[in-house]
């Protein structure tokens, strides 16, 4: 447990972030920040009303001023706007670009030791728009966006399989968008590999609703993007770093190198514990695999052309 977990951004993403991290016990105290006055203190106090009923001991509360968040041992960033139907995530690069970077001086200024999870969207960019404006290393700025790739694949073939998720371990790489690489050479279902449950044909439509995941809620809720899972994702990071968990998932992470390419935050293998990010797994893949990596990788890098014509 560390002392104090901050929660920029009081939506949905961000609030459930805050419950979560508070029944978890992941740390002392949770702070859930934003700027519309008095929500974020009514959301706090509304979760730690939960606490005596829930057992935990977390002191969970909001507030409108950033200084509450000083000394924060790690912050989870969610603010921004979300989409609404007909939108690409790319769409809300410049309205969370300055969102995300106005966040960022803030974390640099108060708590220049901490280690950030970016959730906002475009996520890829929005991950390296707080690594730049925080000047932090990559070891302390890690996107989340595979974990909930991946889990959506989870329960996806869970629901085709009538088997539980618990038993489906999958990865999902590259840039948080449509062209994301659910890797099929990695799924397995106890260790038996997915090709033994499932053909190409019955694969096929799976990996596109993998793909189109978070368009499909958005598309139900009309007013904005999923929260539930996307939440479970980032708090997942968390515990893996505030226990030193060391555990392998897959997260954005700025690449030096590795996949042949630098400069980009994508979705890679990545081992997660008390210094953030411990590690990048170079997996091999096929010709097919890395080939979509590349287009994924492609796609990424012409959200960030965009970024760099942008005013923010
Ligand atoms: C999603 O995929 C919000 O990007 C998030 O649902």
């Amino acid at each position: 447990m560390v002392n104090k977990i901050t929660v920029v951004g009081g939506g949905h993403v961000g609030e459930s972030c805050s419950l979560m991290a508070s029944q978890q016990e992941l740390a002392k105290e949770v702070i859930l920040l934003d700027i519309i006055e008095g929500m974020p203190l009514g959301k706090g106090l509304d979760q730690f009303q939960a606490a005596p009923v829930q057992g935990f001991d977390t002191r969970v509360r909001g507030t409108n001023d950033w200084a509450d968040t000083a000394g924060s041992d790690l912050f989870i960033v969610t603010a921004g706007v979300a989409r609404k139907p007909g939108m690409s995530r790319d769409d809300l690069l410049k309205t969370n670009a300055g969102i995300v970077k106005s966040c960022a001086e803030n974390i640099k200024k108060l708590a220049p030791e901490s280690t950030v999870i970016v959730v906002s969207n475009p996520l890829d960019v929005m991950a390296y728009v707080a690594m730049a404006t925080t000047g932090f290393p990559r070891e302390r700025v890690i996107g989340m966006a595979g974990i909930l790739d991946t889990a959506r694949f989870r329960a996806f073939l869970a629901m085709e399989l009538d088997v539980s998720v618990e038993d489906i371990q999958a990865l999902v790489l590259g840039g948080h968008g449509d062209s994301m690489v659910p890797l099929v050479s990695y799924a397995s279902i106890s260790g038996i590999p997915l090709t033994y449950f499932l053909s190409q044909d019955k694969l096929d439509p799976i990996i596109q609703r993998t793909r189109k995941g978070g368009g499909e809620i958005v598309g139900y809720l009309k007013t904005g993007s999923a929260y539930y899972a996307p939440a479970a994702g980032a708090i997942q990071m968390a515990e893996a770093i505030v226990k030193d968990k060391k555990r392998i998932l897959p997260c954005s992470a700025f690449l030096q190198g590795e996949y042949g390419q630098e400069g980009i935050f994508i979705g890679v293998p990545c081992k997660l514990g008390k210094d953030g990010l411990e590690g990048i797994l170079e997996v091999p893949l096929t010709d097919d695999e890395a080939a979509a990596l590349n287009t994924s990788m492609a796609a990424v890098r012409g959200t960030m052309d965009d970024l760099a014509k942008l005013e923010y």
